[in-house]
């Protein structure tokens, strides 16, 4: 069992990875900027599936009782989240699944970080953190149906061996989803990008996509 908080959990993409990892019988903090938020997430996520380990706290909170931390906020809260709360992550492992990006006239579009993706953002901000790039492909919305099967995989990019295998084993605990190992986190940025794209598809296909990559 692990010990999972999420900053920002109660949007889709973190309520929705609270659903799956709760599902797998792990102990689930849901974090927010507002305790009332985080508790009424927490209930929805008990209603889904009633054995659920799940509570709803402030976000420095949540990251306090977990061993890995995730952080699903918009992008343009991304930074100043991270300042806020680099000293509570220390050197906790930290999976980045923020996509910078905004809609431009209802078009998605990537925008360019100085620093190359936003998780050697988080990298430079959160310094002694473990930093992992992962499940940017796994829609929100997807996941938060909690009695269908999840399809796709999460390619996981990191510097940090030891981090990079905890991340790979979490993501394997989501049922039908697989983990590939897509190298450092330099690597992060092509993986921010791709959502882009799958939001084109999205739209074009009326689809919720994911990635699969074959021959490995
Ligand atoms: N949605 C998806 O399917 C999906 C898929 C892949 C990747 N992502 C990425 O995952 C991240 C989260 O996506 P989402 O759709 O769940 O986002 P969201 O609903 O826009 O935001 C998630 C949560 O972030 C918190 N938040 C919003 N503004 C904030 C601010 N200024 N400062 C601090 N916290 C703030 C809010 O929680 P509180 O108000 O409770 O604090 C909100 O519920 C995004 O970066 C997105 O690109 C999303």
């Amino acid at each position: 069992m692990m010990k999972i908080g999420i900053i920002g959990g109660t949007g889709p993409e973190g309520l929705g990875l609270a659903m799956r990892f709760a599902k797998a019988g792990d102990r689930v903090f849901i974090g927010s900027r507002s305790k009332d938020k985080a508790e009424e997430a927490a209930k929805n996520v008990k209603e889904a599936l009633p054995e659920a380990k799940v509570e709803g706290l402030v976000n420095a909170e949540a990251v306090e009782q977990a061993t890995v931390v995730f952080l699903t906020v918009p992008w343009d809260a991304h930074q100043s989240t991270l300042e806020n709360l680099a000293e509570a992550i220390g050197d906790k492992v930290l999976v980045d699944v923020v996509v910078p990006m905004l809609f431009d006239r209802g078009q998605p579009k990537a925008i360019l970080v100085d620093e190359g993706s936003a998780a050697q953002q988080a990298r430079a901000v959160a310094r002694e953190a473990k930093v992992v790039s992962a499940f940017q492909h796994l829609d929100g919305r997807e996941l938060q149906k909690v009695d269908r099967p999840m399809q796709g995989d999460v390619l996981v990019c990191g510097d940090h061996r030891g981090a990079k295998k905890t991340v790979m084993e979490l993501v394997e605990r989501i049922e039908y989803v697989r983990a590939l190992d897509a190298g450092g986190l330099t690597n992060a940025r092509y993986l921010e990008e791709w959502t882009v794209l799958l939001l084109h598809i999205n739209k074009i296909y009326k689809a919720h996509t994911g990635v699969r990559i074959v021959g490995a």
